[in-house]
């Protein structure tokens, strides 16, 4: 298969993948493993799939270093499920959890988790427009919260945790659906993590959670079967038929990842690539990132123009140059090139050779 490539994009997720595994997998799709027929049409009980999603699990431990008492689930409705999915599972009613705002997907796992007990906001970045990540040190952490849930990379807002914070005694969970896989973590510090696949796995629907033994058996009697952390654990995440060609993609990717050099490889590239197009934001007052310098995403950089009526004339030339998905998110506005793993330099050479020529001509 040649290259079908005719657009470089940048968009937040679903978003690109590597060619190479788009081609993997139309192979899985033709004929898996020899048996004579496709992935999709493979019982989920065979040995096969059970053999796939052993090793796909065994993959992301092996990336993340994760100690035994770390359970690796694949479960279905998106990072957003997983708002009420987490109180359900691990608070107990009376409880409380503290939620840390730094832009619009921690602002929604909040508004969910107010559905199932006392929630707070423990710290935000809200009243300077989300454009940094409040200091531990000025978190309203206490003994009395049950968890504290972060989102360590904002995806809508361009800003991003630099380091995994250290909460003490107070369990942390974080949605890191666009972060995940870009880089080591110290898996120590987190009780609790997820993941939306859509960003650096590829397949939407699956999310990956990633919890701390200590954490279960609280569940409450309505949590609903399929999505019961101790019950999907005990049958490996089969109780009902799983996203299947999402784990398989899953799996591609991680091989992938494995094949790039790892999580340390990956996250020097993603850094670089990122620097890059930020570099030339600062070079002067044309363009504008909204977001400290310390605190901005490696995987979503967020920008604007400063002349706004130019914004539209923007995303059209870039859009006829093959450079695509270039606006930012319906509640940010402006514009935004996400750059997880899988982005090619290419495709960032072109965007800031493009974004050098539109200012040149419109500065
Ligand atoms: C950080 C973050 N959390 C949650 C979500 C929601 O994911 P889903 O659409 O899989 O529910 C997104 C989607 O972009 C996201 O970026």
């Amino acid at each position: 298969m040649g290259s079908f490539r005719r657009t470089y994009n940048f968009a937040a997720g679903p978003a690109t993948l590597p060619q190479e595994v788009l081609e993997r997998a139309r192979a899985g799709l033709a004929d898996w493993q020899d048996l004579g027929y496709s992935l999709l049409e493979a019982p989920f009980t065979g040995d096969e799939f059970k053999a796939l999603m052993e090793t796909t699990q065994q993959q992301i431990r092996t990336a993340l270093a994760l100690p035994d008492h770390y359970h690796v689930l694949f479960l279905q409705g998106g990072a957003s499920a997983q708002f009420s999915l987490i109180p359900l599972n691990l608070l107990p009613p009376t409880a409380t959890a503290g939620y840390v705002e730094t832009g619009h997907w921690s602002t929604r796992a909040f508004e969910e988790g107010q559905r199932y007990g006392p929630a707070q906001v423990i710290a935000s970045s809200r009243d300077s427009g989300f454009d940094r990540i409040p200091p531990v040190s000025q978190w309203a952490l206490s003994e009395h919260l049950h968890y504290c849930h972060i989102t360590p990379n904002e995806t809508a807002n361009g800003v991003q945790f630099q380091s995994d914070p250290d909460c003490g005694s107070v369990p942390l969970i974080a949605d890191m659906t666009s972060e995940f896989l870009s880089r080591p973590i110290d898996i120590k510090r987190y009780g609790m993590i997820y993941a939306g696949a859509q960003k650096n796995l590829g397949p939407t629907g699956l999310v990956i959670v990633i919890v701390r033994e200590d954490l279960l058996g609280g569940a409450r009697p309505e949590t609903p079967t399929v999505f019961n952390y101790q019950l999907q654990i005990a049958q490996q995440s089969r109780i009902n038929t799983p996203l299947m060609f999402a784990v398989y993609l899953t799996h591609l990717m991680l091989v992938w990842l494995e094949e790039q050099g790892g999580l340390k490889t990956v996250q020097a590239h993603n850094i670089s690539q990122s620097q890059s197009v930020y570099r030339l934001i600062d070079e002067d007052d044309f363009f504008h990132c909204p977001v400290i310098p310390e605190h901005r995403s490696v995987m979503n950089v967020c920008f604007s123009i400063r002349a706004t009526q130019l914004t539209q004339r923007f995303l059209a030339e870039a859009s006829a140059r093959g450079l695509v998905n270039l606006a930012g998110h319906s509640q940010a506005g402006g514009l935004r090139a996400s750059l997880y793993n899988a982005q090619p330099d290419d495709a960032v050479s072109a965007l800031t050779s493009f974004m050098n020529d539109f200012r040149r001509r419109y500065g």
